[in-house]
């Protein structure tokens, strides 16, 4: 890149290609844990936890197994998928809330274990952290600021769920899916819309600061969540947000192959299908079934089942939507790589 001559006030170069998801990979722990597991402890019921979320069963990370080893075994199919070296990474963004250190991020610790030296750092946007994180990957790339960027969605929410809480001791759980974001001949990343409601910043929160846990000696903190109040955030809000996306890439819904919205609630995701008049036989993200609530993780888990088992073609058109803690959201159309 060359700067214009002295007081022009412009660059002479603008972005420079495309960017486009080029592999995507999951990695799922191996601990199933059936609702049968979970009920005792909340007076709840296997038939409540479905008819209410969906939820058949979720998976907890084993002992020992960090995010950064979920991560590995996540990132390392995504780059194969998209024939890119670890090398040549130019960067590394992870998003995530169950990273246990203050400082530093999780993302330099990824990249030295694949083998890159590039750009490393995290990002926190809870549920919507994926998209976020797609965004400014695909703004990289673009602008010329990296050529490949791996971007992962990893959380360990079993070591800040309790386990007696009614509201969320059955939802969150524990995985890891990534992409790789690669230059590109033609649009493969459509714009993203997103946004955050500040002013509900305690709807979904960590219980106590890190501040307060250990000034009052309060124990382990864990995630709190008034559901009802973003159960209706998510289902009046989000439509119209996925909307603007599909608007912003100028497409409409009966061009979709797949939909792929953060898996919080399956009556979320028929809730939003509904309201945005997705045609009936579209492919729709149900993977909370059998993965439960992996925040960050979801959307790239999702999308790695259905692309391993060709629900979804490559080259088609697929609408992501992130939403959850802040209250944050963002939402894009990709192409399926
Ligand atoms: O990922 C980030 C974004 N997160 C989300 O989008 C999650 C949004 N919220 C939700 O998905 C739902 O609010 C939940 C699945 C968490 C809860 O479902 P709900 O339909 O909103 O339940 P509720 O809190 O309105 O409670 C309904 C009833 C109540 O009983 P009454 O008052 O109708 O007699 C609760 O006491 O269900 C009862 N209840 C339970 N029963 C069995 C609440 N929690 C449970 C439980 N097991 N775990």
């Amino acid at each position: 890149m060359t700067l214009s001559p002295k007081g022009t006030g412009h660059l002479t170069a603008g972005p420079v290609t495309n960017s486009r998801i080029s592999g995507v990979g999951g990695y799922r722990p191996r601990r199933v844990v059936p609702n049968s597991e979970i009920v005792d402890r909340i007076d709840s019921s296997d038939e409540w936890i479905r008819e209410r979320s969906g939820i058949i069963e979720r998976r907890f990370a084993g002992e020992g197994e960090s995010v950064i080893d979920m991560s590995v075994f996540a990132a390392t199919p995504a780059l194969e998928m998209a024939g890119v070296a670890p090398e040549d990474l130019d960067a590394v963004i992870v998003a995530t809330v169950s990273w246990p250190y203050q400082t530093p991020a999780a993302a330099p610790m990824l990249a030295e274990r694949l083998g890159t030296k590039g750009a490393a750092f995290d990002i926190s946007a809870a549920c919507a952290g994926y998209c976020h994180g797609i965004s400014l990957a695909s703004d990289m790339v673009r602008t010329g600021t990296a050529r490949n960027v791996l971007v992962v969605g990893v959380e360990r929410l079993s070591d800040f769920t309790s386990l007696d809480d009614r509201g969320t001791a059955f939802i969150f759980a524990d995985g890891a899916g990534a992409a790789v974001v690669s230059q590109s001949d033609t649009v493969g990343i459509g714009p993203t819309v997103w946004g955050s409601d500040g002013a509900q910043w305690e709807a979904i929160s960590q219980t106590e600061s890190w501040i307060d846990v250990h000034e009052k000696n309060l124990g382990w903190p864990h995630i709190g969540m008034a559901g009802q109040t973003v159960f209706r955030w998510a289902v009046w809000g989000m439509a119209p947000v996925a909307q603007q996306a599909l608007d912003a890439a100028g497409i409409t819904a009966d061009q979709l192959d797949a939909f792929i919205p953060h898996q919080a609630n399956v009556r979320i995701i028929d809730a939003m299908a509904k309201k945005l008049a997705l045609p009936p036989d579209l492919p729709i993200a149900r993977d909370i079934a059998y993965t439960g609530n992996t925040s960050a993780a979801s959307i790239p888990l999702a999308m790695e089942r259905m692309v391993r088992h060709g629900e979804i073609p490559s080259g088609g058109l697929a609408l992501q939507i992130g939403f959850g803690a802040g209250l944050s959201y963002a939402a894009q159309v990709v192409v399926i790589p």
